[in-house]
């Protein structure tokens, strides 16, 4: 959701302002609806906020510059508490003369009662959300005790919900104090300066060396050192670890847009979440795996917990899994799961897919699998996020930052690392899929080429998201594998383009949603490929025919070589021939171009639609 920058250095000049700046800047895909920075310098803590995108905030230092400092922090917002003000904008003030600054991701449950407690007491609140609670709060803590850390630490143990804080006060000149309850936090280990950030893309153009904040620790950095305690104010340690990409994959690379860079990138995401699979026997192999083989064995039933884009990755997997392990697999959207009592077993295993690794849905939908005895795998993109740091097992999908707020790159790593999963279950149980896995694997090596291929072939498409850039209601179809495919091509248009999208399964056409197609409507079909089991590619062409009787225009995504649909299309977008399983890793390709094109041909900003944010911390 927000973003959350933090630095402290050796020497009071630009710096601190230069990389809380820069960092806002990287983070500023978590969210863009305001932001602010607080410098402490002169015995004071100086602030500038604006509402509006992170270019807002830049006039306003232009305008107003702030003085030289060695500590800092910035903030850039996805509003939750208060609409997107300067007002509400972080960081906050608290204390006497507003001698602390603080700023927050997440939610403060019980604000509402320490608001009325600190209003009883006099506080005077100067905007409408949570986080001023706690930087009143840890303000008055500082008053009292004379210490930072032990500020923080008596307040963070009185709030309930989900949190980072960070917080510098004018005493302290260079130190940044932050803490974390279930919402990210990391350190960047620098030479001679220290960061926090949301993740590591706030600092990686000054190190790669990193360290992952367990939950509710609190961290306390100056130049030269950085401690950790819990809330219990015992120390504690944390992971260390090397950021494995650099600050030129988290920039624009020559593409007009951070989503058209990862929908190209899209053949080493795949290619790279395939890497280092198989031991010297050809072996399938996992990333960390602290579930035993036994375990793995007995499990009888798989449950994928996911939200949105993610969730299709798991609707089309739960194909592949269920076909090669037979394991009956489900699939839940994680906000659903968590509420409505599942049953699940010591024998269930609940798979979590996310790219941030941060979804709030998806980690409260873990937590609670775990609570009734799940074994849990997280399906992750991102290195010590919170989600895979409390499953049993991860899974990392090797797809790079995706900075863009629509998903790409993820999804089809996402699926890609699910299929790993499927087989490497099917080896571990034996029987008739176990020998096809490392055959399926040589297949899947050769996907990322196809991609490539295909990315190639879009000038067709593109053409057509121009012509189509008037357009106010598309409908996808699919079938089997296709289905969910069909499903995120409609997410991809709504929240790109903002405009009315629907997916849905072939089959269940003519029980209900033919009545929607009228003339001139544009309808994409998923083909299933010729090879696909049980006559679906057959039935998916007389589907055409039906909505083509009815005056649609049919947009049809089918296999080289499929001559059938021919008769029946308007257009025709061929994909390179695949196996029926793997067929989504490039049918998605391109209904996502489709809608990056339409939203650019309509003027909107691809890389960061409206109302959304990248990673939703909030349930
Ligand atoms: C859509 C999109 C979202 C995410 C969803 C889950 O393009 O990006 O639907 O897929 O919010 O996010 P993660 O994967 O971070 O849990």
């Amino acid at each position: 959701m927000c973003g959350i920058v933090g630095y402290v250095g050796p020497r009071r000049d630009d710096r601190a302002q230069q990389v809380v700046m820069e960092g806002l800047a990287r983070l500023e895909y978590r969210g863009y609806d305001s932001a602010g920075i607080a410098l402490v310098a002169d015995g004071e803590v100086a602030t500038r906020k604006a509402a509006g995108k992170l270019a807002n905030l830049r006039a306003a230092l232009e305008n107003a510059p702030l003085p030289p400092s060695a500590a800092g922090i910035g903030h850039t917002r996805w509003a939750t508490h208060g609409g997107p003000t300067d007002a509400n904008a972080h960081p906050h003030r608290g204390g006497t003369d507003g001698r602390l600054a603080l700023i927050h991701n997440g939610i403060i449950e019980n604000f509402h009662s320490l608001k009325t407690e600190l209003l009883a007491d006099g506080v005077e609140f100067t905007s409408e959300t949570d986080t001023e609670v706690a930087a009143h709060l840890v303000a008055r803590a500082y008053e009292q005790t004379g210490d930072l850390t032990e500020a923080m630490r008596a307040v963070v143990n009185r709030l309930e919900g989900a949190f980072t804080l960070l917080a510098v006060h004018a005493d302290a000149p260079q130190t940044v104090v932050g803490a974390r309850r279930n919402s990210p936090l990391v350190v960047g280990l620098g030479d001679g300066e220290n960061f926090l950030g949301s993740d590591v893309a706030a600092f990686i153009g000054y190190t790669k060396q990193a360290m992952e904040m367990g939950q509710d620790q609190i961290a306390t950095i100056t130049p030269t050192s950085v401690e950790v305690i819990g809330f219990d104010g015992q120390p504690a340690q944390g992971a260390r670890f090397e950021v494995t990409w650099d600050a030129a994959a988290a920039e624009k690379g020559g593409y007009a847009t951070f989503m058209e860079k990862e929908i190209n990138e899209q053949p080493h995401a795949v290619g790279d979440t395939l890497l280092g699979r198989t031991d010297s026997a050809g072996a399938l192999v996992l990333d960390e795996v602290r579930i035993s083989e036994d375990e793995l064995r007995a499990v009888d039933r798989i449950v994928i917990v996911a939200c949105g884009t993610a969730s299709y990755a798991g609707m089309v997997a739960k194909y592949a899994i269920e076909h090669w392990t037979r394991i009956q697999c489900e699939v839940e959207l994680a906000h659903e799961f968590r509420y409505r009592d599942p049953v699940i077993g010591a024998n269930t295993l609940v798979v979590s897919i996310s790219q941030s690794g941060e979804t709030m849905d998806t980690l409260m939908a873990v937590k609670h699998a775990r609570e009734l005895g799940a074994k849990t795998v997280s399906i992750c993109n991102t290195h010590g996020a919170t989600i895979p740091r409390e499953s049993d097992a991860v899974l990392y999908t090797h797809a790079g930052p995706e900075i863009a707020v629509a998903s790409t790159k993820a999804f089809l790593a996402q699926i890609t690392a699910c299929y790993v999963l499927g087989l490497y279950l099917a080896q571990l149980r034996g029987g008739t899929h176990a020998d096809e896995a490392q055959a399926v694997m040589r297949e899947l090596a050769q996907v990322p080429e196809k991609i490539e291929t295909l990315l190639g072939q879009m000038d067709r498409v593109k053409e057509i998201a121009y012509f189509m850039a008037d357009t106010r209601s598309v409908l996808f179809l699919g079938r089997h594998v296709g289905y969910p495919i069909a499903m995120e091509g409609a997410l991809k248009l709504k929240e790109l383009a903002y405009i009315h999208a629907e997916g849905f399964a072939a089959g269940e056409l003519k029980h209900g949603p033919i009545a929607l197609i009228e003339p001139g409507q544009p309808v994409f079909i998923v083909v299933p490929g010729p090879d696909t089991p049980h006559g679906l590619h057959h039935k998916v062409v007389s589907n055409i025919q039906e909505i083509r009787a009815r005056g649609a225009r049919t947009l049809v995504i089918a296999e080289e070589g499929d001559e059938d649909v021919v008769p029946f299309a308007d257009e025709v977008i061929r994909i390179p021939a695949t196996p029926p399983l793997l067929a989504p890793l490039l049918s998605v390709v391109p209904l996502q171009v489709f809608a990056l094109e339409l939203a650019t041909a309509k003027g909107l900003d691809v890389d960061q639609p409206r109302n959304l944010a990248k990673s939703v911390t909030v349930e």
